[in-house]
């Protein structure tokens, strides 16, 4: 039977668009599932959304949309995000879920009768942003504003229920004490160890402020608060307390949870708290990733100066080259300030010069010197052995790098092979070879080498970079079975007679300059026009010149006007809300600008079937835009 290895990114907020930031601990679970089912792991991999709360309910009101209407649809575009970043997960999760709801419930009922939650009072100083309260002193200490984000909080009093989490300090205190590796990266262990100590408060799982919410089941008016909702995603998704729950005995415990570092008190202490309360397992890991900080050092701002665009970015340089700049370029643990330039340049010098390069020049000498084919002889000689042992111990380094998350060391030793391939290459002087025919034996165990270390790069980078790996093995014209990671084991899996493809160029080379310039003008494009939308968009909306034949009051309502517009070739009811500022003489025979492919929306009772078209000034004085009498109804205006 195959191992299990359980990983989960944290679910993410349903309110706005991901930047690049958010992805990265997608990117690294993706990594790591990979990497896992390529050593044989039986992997679940699961992500997904956090929706509810007043942060998505204030965004879905902005944008005139039912909190549920407004998650599906970020829901969604997360989901595409994730397409296009090549995350494989194995389950995506949405708080609101039918299943997921009816068990955080039941967690809620279970957790009541053991008493272990009870009905209090909450009164303290909230951030809606963060849906977290803080204390007096959190708030002193950060001149009266909110210590996670910097923004206002507001004074709250409110009846809800409490987790009694202070009943767990010493459990927890225990627990961390046998289990040393619990958090990670080290460090941030003896910080919790420092809070826990410092004695916990029971924790607030309830609102009555908003709706957008899961209803606790014996007392409605309260919805369950986003984190008891949030962290119980992890067992939810695997089925526990739900009739199917096969998952939820084969996964967990999770193996590890990758979690961004502000959250790590969440998933450090309450997370453990509410599975002790459950009398379930904890996750084996809890791993707190740093930020990737943008121009002005913070970890949310727009862009400044930057691209930051998970799906621009995809677009311009590969997905790839992005996977791979996330994973390299910032050490996991720690935070890392993101720059276009920073990218770009890891493109040109480490994937186009190095791994690029070394692919093209191997696969076009193998064609040039022997028509594609190699046949190979294999006589080894002191750099090829230091190129063996060389390879020999980066498998190794690169296993124990992955177990431990050190993502970017693991590609670091990776790119010593690349590296060492190009100075061996520099060092053999395969044209030179060429040049005396009692060399080609020479010349053909070099190339064989080259592409034997090429099968393994290929591999080792798999995880990070699927696409390239390959195309790698497709110009090297292997076949799947030998890319395992246990043939990477051996060398000399390569085939001794080995015809090769054409060369293509994994990552062209990026003109620094000009590529910034470009950018540049994306981000003022977004700057000054988010709202830019193409001339193919425009032209969907029909207007025509119509006609107003009739015109009436609206008797429910102080705002609206019933017009019968005709539009060339019927008579349709129109409701306008202009009341105030036009009588129904105004507007009797009058020519006007209809919307005329709008969906039928009712107003008041009626019926509206498009709308007309009005101005406002910065006074808010509403005029209609009239059409000169002489142009007939129906009139396409365009
Ligand atoms: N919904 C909660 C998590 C609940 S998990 C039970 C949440 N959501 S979030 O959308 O705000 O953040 C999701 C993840 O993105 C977090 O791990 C957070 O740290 C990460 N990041 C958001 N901005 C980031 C950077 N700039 N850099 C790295 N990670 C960052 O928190």
């Amino acid at each position: 039977m195959s191992k299990k290895f359980y990983v989960t990114t944290p679910i993410y907020y349903a309110s706005g668009k991901a930047h690049i930031g958010h992805v990265y601990s997608t990117v690294a679970a993706d990594i790591t599932a990979r990497y896992k089912r390529m050593l044989g792991y039986d992997v679940m991999f699961t992500t997904g959304m956090d929706e509810h709360g007043q942060k998505a309910e204030n965004s879905a009101k902005k944008e005139s949309k039912s909190p549920q209407n407004y998650v599906d649809f970020v829901s969604e575009d997360f989901k595409k995000m994730w397409t296009k970043l090549n995350i494989k997960y194995d389950k995506f999760i949405r708080t609101t879920d039918k299943n997921h709801k009816e068990i955080v419930r039941k967690i809620f009922d279970k957790l009541y009768e053991k008493n272990l939650i009870y009905k209090g009072k909450y009164k303290g100083w909230y951030c809606t942003p963060c849906e977290a309260f803080f204390t007096e002193k959190q708030i002193k200490e950060n001149n009266n504003l909110c210590p996670d984000c910097g923004r206002e909080v507001k004074w709250t009093e409110e009846e809800a229920y409490f987790f009694k989490l202070s009943e767990f300090g010493d459990k927890l205190l225990e627990y961390y004490k046998n289990n040393p590796e619990f958090l990670q990266p080290d460090g941030r262990l003896s910080e919790m160890i420092k809070f826990v100590e410092s004695g916990l408060e029971d924790l607030c799982v309830t609102r009555t402020s908003f709706n957008w919410g899961i209803p606790v089941s014996f007392d409605s008016k309260h919805v369950i608060y986003v984190w008891l909702d949030a962290l119980t995603n992890y067992i939810t998704s695997q089925g526990y307390l739900s009739a199917n729950s096969q998952d939820f005995e084969k996964y967990w415990p999770a193996d590890v949870h990758f979690v961004g570092k502000e959250i790590v008190r969440f998933h450090a202490v309450i997370w453990p708290a509410i599975l002790m309360a459950l009398d379930l397992p904890l996750p084996k890991k809890i791993f707190g990733h740093g930020w990737i900080l943008f121009g002005d050092g913070s970890k949310m701002s727009k862009s400044k100066g930057n691209v930051i665009d998970p799906e621009i970015l995809c677009e311009r340089y590969g997905v790839d080259a992005v996977r791979y700049f996330l994973m390299r370029e910032f050490s996991f643990g720690e935070d890392g300030l993101f720059t276009n330039e920073a990218l770009i340049n890891r493109i040109n010098f480490d994937l186009a010069n190095d791994l690029g390069n070394l692919v093209s020049r191997t696969i076009s000498m193998i064609d040039k010197y022997f028509n594609n084919t190699l046949i190979d002889n294999q006589r080894f000689v002191n750099s090829d052995k230091e190129l063996l042992d060389l390879v020999e111990n980066t498998i190794k380094n690169y296993e124990i790098n992955m177990d431990n998350f050190k993502f970017s060391m693991a590609l670091s030793d990776v790119w010593l092979i690349v590296s060492k391939c190009n100075k061996y290459i520099d060092l053999n002087m395969p044209w030179d070879l060429y040049k005396n025919p009692e060399n080609h034996d020479r010349l053909a165990c070099v190339l064989y080498n080259l592409c034997e270390a090429m099968r393994i790069v290929s591999v080792l980078i798999s995880p990070f970079m699927p696409e390239t790996a390959v195309k790698i093995q497709e110009q090297l014209n292997i076949s799947s079975e030998i890319c395992t990671w246990d043939k990477i084991k051996n060398w000399g899996e390569l085939p001794k007679n080995t015809t090769v493809n054409k060369s293509v160029i994994l990552f062209p080379r990026i003109d620094v300059q000009k590529e910034l310039e470009e950018l540049e003008n994306i981000i003022s494009n977004n700057n000054n026009g988010n709202n830019l939308i193409k001339i193919d968009e425009f032209f969907k909306t029909e207007l025509i010149v119509g006609e107003i034949l009739e015109c009436e009051k609206v008797k429910k309502s102080k705002k609206l006007l019933k017009l019968l517009v005709h539009d060339g070739t019927k008579n349709r009811t129109v409701v306008s809300g202009i009341s105030n500022y036009y009588t129904p003489e105004d507007l009797i025979n009058k020519k006007i600008i209809l919307v005329s492919n709008l969906e039928p929306v009712k107003l008041c009772g009626i019926e509206s079937q498009g709308m007309i078209l009005a101005s406002q000034d910065i006074n808010n004085n509403v005029k209609v835009i009239f059409v000169d009498n002489s142009v007939p109804a129906g009139s396409k205006i365009s």
